[in-house]
């Protein structure tokens, strides 16, 4: 039976990495024989530019009665300032779906790649379980007095018991299959005194279930403080989704850039999940065939994991390694190659690699 994908190019750079991404799992498809049923569709910012369309219930309905995955490149682009497109799809995908674990391995493949002076490679491999279905992200809120000097605005903050203890649960049960020692949960409950007593409870909790497993709790701003100074003993991350946003693009720095950030969407036992780079639509470098492909390279690579290859993502892996030792890779990560150039140079290495 064909596994069936949807995918959603997005706007700037996204259709760009977008572009190899596709190439790169047709081509691996193609090599093991992977009965794959890719969907294209014009959705992101020029369609709605054309018609007003964002993502209609017909085809999220079909994207999630149908698709065992969806493929989506960063959305955001400069002629909708309102940032409404984007928002329509990529929440209506996330919380319509309800994907709430965002995972976003954060790993360092190359010494060079490494922005720390005492640390390497061997010292950054954690990976951060982001809350994706609740926190500030709801939307709920509002503004009153609107242009006045007494205006008010306010975004609350959802933490439902349900919520907080399912993101822990799948932080913790991933530290358990994959050997791991430790699962740090961030959060600012010196502060957030009612919402994050919520999670540091929660946590202590769940912990138990998981006698093998030690519980670090750190506040926020010290695990990025960590993050920096020293992520060798950090392994996984558990945290809200504002905090897993903005500790994912630190995390993203500690890989090279963002453009070696990959990130899966999910809901661990369900078949649809949604896979895409942690990377914007970078509007200065859209059009320049300058977007490093490599982020967006993982992300089908944890797609193809979720599918039911592992060993997929771990080859696609070492390949962008590969690539990277070997500077055939864009500038950001101090090749000089182009997009195309360097989203080639990996499927050539892969194809070796799959004989
Ligand atoms: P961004 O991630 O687009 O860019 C941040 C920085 O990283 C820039 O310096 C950019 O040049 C660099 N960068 C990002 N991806 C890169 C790549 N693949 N190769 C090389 N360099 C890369 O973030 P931003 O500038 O804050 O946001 C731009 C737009 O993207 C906004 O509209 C924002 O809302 C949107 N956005 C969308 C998503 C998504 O849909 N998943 C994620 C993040 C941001
Ligand atoms: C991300 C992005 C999104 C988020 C934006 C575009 C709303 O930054 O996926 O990291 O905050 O979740
Ligand atoms: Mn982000």
């Amino acid at each position: 039976m064909s596994q069936r994908i949807a995918v959603l190019p997005g706007d700037g750079i996204g259709t760009e990495v977008t572009r190899e991404a596709v190439a790169l799992l047709e081509l691996v498809a193609a090599r093991r024989s992977l009965d794959l049923d890719l969907w294209h569709l014009d959705l992101g910012a020029d369609r709605f530019l054309r018609d007003g369309t964002t993502l209609p219930t017909a085809v999220f309905e079909e994207i999630r009665d149908t698709c065992d995955a969806i493929l989506l490149g960063a959305l955001g682009d400069p002629r909708v300032p309102s940032n409404d497109h984007a928002r329509d799809i990529l929440f209506g995908f996330r919380f319509g779906l309800d994907l709430y674990a965002n995972v976003r391995p954060v790993r360092c493949l190359d010494d060079r790649l490494s922005p720390l002076k005492h640390h390497g490679a061997a010292d950054i491999d954690l990976v951060v379980f982001r809350e994706n279905t609740e926190g500030v992200y709801v939307n709920v809120g509002g503004q009153v007095r609107r242009g006045t000097p007494d205006e008010i605005a306010i975004n609350e903050d959802i933490n439902t018991r349900k919520g907080v203890e399912r993101i822990l649960r799948a932080a913790f049960e991933h530290a358990k299959l994959h050997g791991k020692k430790r699962v740090h949960m961030a959060d600012k409950s010196n502060a957030m005194k009612h919402a994050h007593e919520l999670w540091l409870r929660a946590f202590r909790e769940v912990a138990r279930e998981y006698p093998d497993i030690e519980p670090v709790h750190v506040y926020v701003d010290a695990l990025c403080l960590y993050m920096v100074q020293d992520p060798s003993n950090i392994e996984v991350v558990v945290t809200n989704n504002l905090f897993g946003d903005i500790v994912t693009d630190l995390g993203a720095a500690l890989q090279g850039g963002l453009g070696m950030a990959g990130s899966a969407n999910l809901h661990p036992g369900r078949r649809c999940a949604m896979f895409e780079p942690v990377h914007g639509s970078a509007p200065p470098l859209a059009g320049k065939d300058l977007a490093n492909p490599f982020a967006a390279s993982l992300t089908v690579g944890m797609m193809l994991s979720h599918l039911g290859h592992p060993e997929l993502e771990t080859l696609i892996e070492h390949c962008v390694r590969d690539c990277v030792v070997a500077l055939e890779c864009t500038k950001d990560v101090g090749g000089a190659l182009g997009t195309r150039a360097a989203a080639a140079a990996l499927r050539a290495r892969v194809a070796v690699r799959l004989g």
